[in-house]
């Protein structure tokens, strides 16, 4: 069937589309432990960045999950189909002249270098949310850890599945001594001189 499958080019163009939106479009995925504040993050840069003028998607865990990825688990495979079919959509929208910020627990490595492969290592920032389990415990927003350290919710990361930090980030932002605004500023501040086009 794939053999099958040709591949159409358009003629209007990613750069042409940039050169309109008057941005250079770039996937910004923020991976860190659950509650560690990625959406959090991903809203507030998100709304500056909309404020200063440029065009923006935000793809988040929790909703991605609620639709077009609601018949998968958080089993290692389905975690890895969940952001292999995110990473797509992203590259789209990046192709699109989007600037996307993308909230995802993200565990595994592997699925993470995956997503450079899929959008394209230029494209692609990597954004380390790094709050420590005790401080994402502590907040327990959404109380699943509680429920998963009483064994109610299997295979949660950081209690009973794992979450492998990325060795070189090009973004981190350790939150559990600074303000949102302070995390925010930090990510804008690297950003910024890369959405010029
Ligand atoms: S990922 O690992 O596949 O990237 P994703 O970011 O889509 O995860 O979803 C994580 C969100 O789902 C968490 O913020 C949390 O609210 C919820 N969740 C429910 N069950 C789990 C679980 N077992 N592990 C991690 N998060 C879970």
């Amino acid at each position: 069937m794939k053999e099958n499958i040709i591949k159409h080019d358009y003629e209007v163009r990613k750069i042409q589309r940039q050169k309109l939106l008057h941005q250079n479009s770039l996937l910004l995925w923020f991976t860190g432990l659950s509650g560690s504040g990625k959406s959090t993050i991903a809203n507030a840069l998100e709304f500056k960045l909309h404020e200063a003028g440029f065009k923006t998607y935000a793809l988040d865990g929790d909703n991605i999950r609620k639709g077009i990825n609601n018949d998968l688990t958080f089993a290692p495979e389905d975690r890895k189909e969940n952001i292999r079919r995110i990473a797509e959509v992203a590259s789209l929208m990046v192709d699109a002249g989007l600037i996307v910020l993308a909230a995802f627990v993200s565990p595994y490595k592997k699925d993470r270098e995956n997503i450079a492969q899929i959008v394209g290592n230029d494209n692609f920032v990597e954004i380390f949310v790094n709050t420590s389990i005790e401080e994402c415990e502590r907040r327990d927003v959404k109380g699943l850890y509680k429920k998963a350290r009483a064994g109610e919710i299997k295979d949660f990361t950081g209690v009973n599945a794992p979450y492998e930090a990325p060795d070189s980030p090009d973004i981190e932002i350790i939150t559990d001594d600074l303000s949102i605004e302070e995390c925010v500023l930090r990510i804008y501040d690297k950003i910024t001189p890369k959405l010029k086009i």
